[in-house]
């Protein structure tokens, strides 16, 4: 029996309620900081830009908030679920502080920017806010709270990218890390929240990108993935690193620089957005080994009509020849997608042609959601949220059914086969067994063999598959040189 969710189903772009911990710092201060992370990995890199800063100061890293001098909650707005889990996780924060009066809470990232100075009177508890853009200041406004007031930062920038701070790598597996190559959002899907709490787009310098990933690379990493609410419109103008000349790289130009650092390294990026893809990035893909072949290209709707409603700029048609563009230029390519139920107005045909356009290209996986209407969007000004409840429920549930379905139909053509993986470590399940992904981002589950450890590439043979995992059998260990 398949076993349904009727909620939204988990993204991994709300991940949440992770701690995070890294070594102490040179010259300690003797204090603590405990941070909480929500919402998308943009944020969870975020958490490291700010640990960073705060290391700097001296502060420690603790995984147990009881032990705190400092607790931040790095938050996210995207749905209104995802703002009640921080309401009920800082209420649990409020009774440690009714305990130790001295205990400085911090709310950061998205609530923080979209709420602002509500913050401070809707959360008595709450002794600082800060906007994703603000984190260099965090340690002036530590010390403002230190000297008995409440500090607010909530300025959003066009120039931060925080190019030159290295982040720590906070609970990480030592393989496998995200890199931000731009931040903030210049679409206006009608539904979103993100270009109120992000601002606008803006690119990072290409040579702290590429430093980075050397960096990473040269301490034992193995995949990067690239980060961003809209990848493909990566755009920087400058001056090259060894001469002045003015150079200009789009996103095809930049994955190249990243995949050329070494073969070794496998590059990932995330996400790519339908109307902006372009052939010239799909070409850089095929042609580098190292670049996965899997690429989230979120739907959101299969109706043109909704999604001119979502402001989403294409049509059902376009998506579709991108869909087609990718499976000619890249044809083992993984392909998986944002999908919203219940969007105002969205009528049971349109509903309909949800469900067609994934018979249509059968993703491979999809992170499924029942519309959340957001403050201050223009849906929210402009639409009303008019599908009852119970109707984005059954259809969201639909569609969770064919993802099942389809992510099950994508999984069975690797039984038989052989895939290449990237060893991240032992399973969630059991330590007896290993996991890592395939290039198409596949999970594969295979018991722990001797001569085979975290950081290197196997060859597994995939005996059999559930709809989430492959399961195999290692039966070639890495060349020496791949
Ligand atoms: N930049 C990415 C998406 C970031 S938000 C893109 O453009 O694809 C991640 C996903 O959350 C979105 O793709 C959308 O499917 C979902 N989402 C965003 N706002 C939402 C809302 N108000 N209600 C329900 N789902 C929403
Ligand atoms: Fe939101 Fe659209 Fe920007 Fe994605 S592209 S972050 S959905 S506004
Ligand atoms: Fe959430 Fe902000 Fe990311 S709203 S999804 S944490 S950009």
């Amino acid at each position: 029996m398949i076993d349904l969710q009727l909620t939204d189903k988990k993204h991994d772009e709300e991940r949440q309620g992770e701690a995070l911990i890294v070594d102490a710092p040179l010259v300690r201060n003797g204090r603590k900081l405990y941070i909480e992370s929500y919402g998308c990995q943009m944020n969870f890199a975020d958490s490291e830009i700010v640990a960073s800063i705060l290391l700097d100061q001296g502060f420690e890293t603790t995984g147990d908030y009881k032990e705190a001098d400092v607790v931040f909650i790095n938050t996210c707005s995207i749905r209104e679920n995802a703002e009640q889990r921080v309401r009920n996780r800082l209420s649990q924060f409020g009774v440690e502080k009714r305990r130790n009066p001295k205990l400085i809470v911090g709310v950061l990232g998205c609530m923080a920017e979209r709420l602002k100075s509500k913050f401070l009177e809707e959360e008595k508890l709450v002794d600082v806010v800060v906007g994703p853009d603000a984190y260099r200041e965090l340690p002036q406004l530590l010390s403002e709270v230190e000297s008995g007031h409440k500090a607010i930062n909530v300025l959003l920038s066009r120039e931060e990218t925080y190019a030159d701070i290295s982040p720590v790598r906070l609970n990480g597996n030592g393989i496998t890390a995200f890199i931000s190559i731009m931040r903030g959002c210049d679409n206006m899907c009608s539904f979103c929240v993100v270009p109120f709490t992000r601002g606008r787009e803006r690119s990072r310098d290409p040579h702290s990108i590429m430093a980075e990933a050397q960096d990473l690379f040269d301490r034992g990493y193995k995949e990067v993935t690239l980060l961003g609410q809209n990848v493909d419109s990566y755009k920087w103008k400058g001056s090259d690193a060894d001469d002045s000349a003015e150079i200009e790289v789009n996103f095809a130009q930049l994955l190249e620089k990243v995949a050329l650092i070494s073969p070794e390294l496998r590059i990932r990026f995330s996400t790519s957005h339908p109307k902006d893809i372009t052939d010239e990035v799909l070409y850089t893909i095929a042609k580098y080994d190292n670049i996965c072949n899997y690429i989230h290209l979120p739907v959101q709707s299969g109706s043109s009509r909704v999604l001119e409603l979502m402001n989403r700029t294409y049509t059902r048609e376009w998506y579709i020849n991108r869909i087609d563009a990718i499976r000619n230029i890249i044809p083992d390519c993984a392909i998986s997608s944002d999908i919203i139920a219940g969007f105002c107005t969205e009528t049971e045909e349109e509903h309909q042609e949800t469900l067609s356009i994934m018979d249509y290209v059968k993703y491979d996986f999809a992170f499924t959601f029942s519309y959340s209407e957001r403050p201050g969007t223009l849906a929210a000004r402009k639409f009303e949220d008019d599908v009852p409840e119970d109707v984005k429920k059954r259809r969201l549930s639909e569609i969770l059914i064919k993802q099942q379905e389809t992510s099950l139909y994508r999984l069975q053509q690797f039984v038989g086969k052989t895939v290449r993986i990237l060893v991240e470590g032992t399973s969630k399940k059991s330590d007896k067994d290993f996991c890592g992904r395939n290039d198409q981002n596949a999970m594969v589950v295979f018991p722990a063999t001797a001569g085979v450890s975290a950081g290197q590439y196997v060859y597994v043979h995939i005996d059999r598959c559930t709809s989430a995992t492959l399961l195999g059998t290692v039966v070639v260990e890495e060349p020496e040189i791949v």
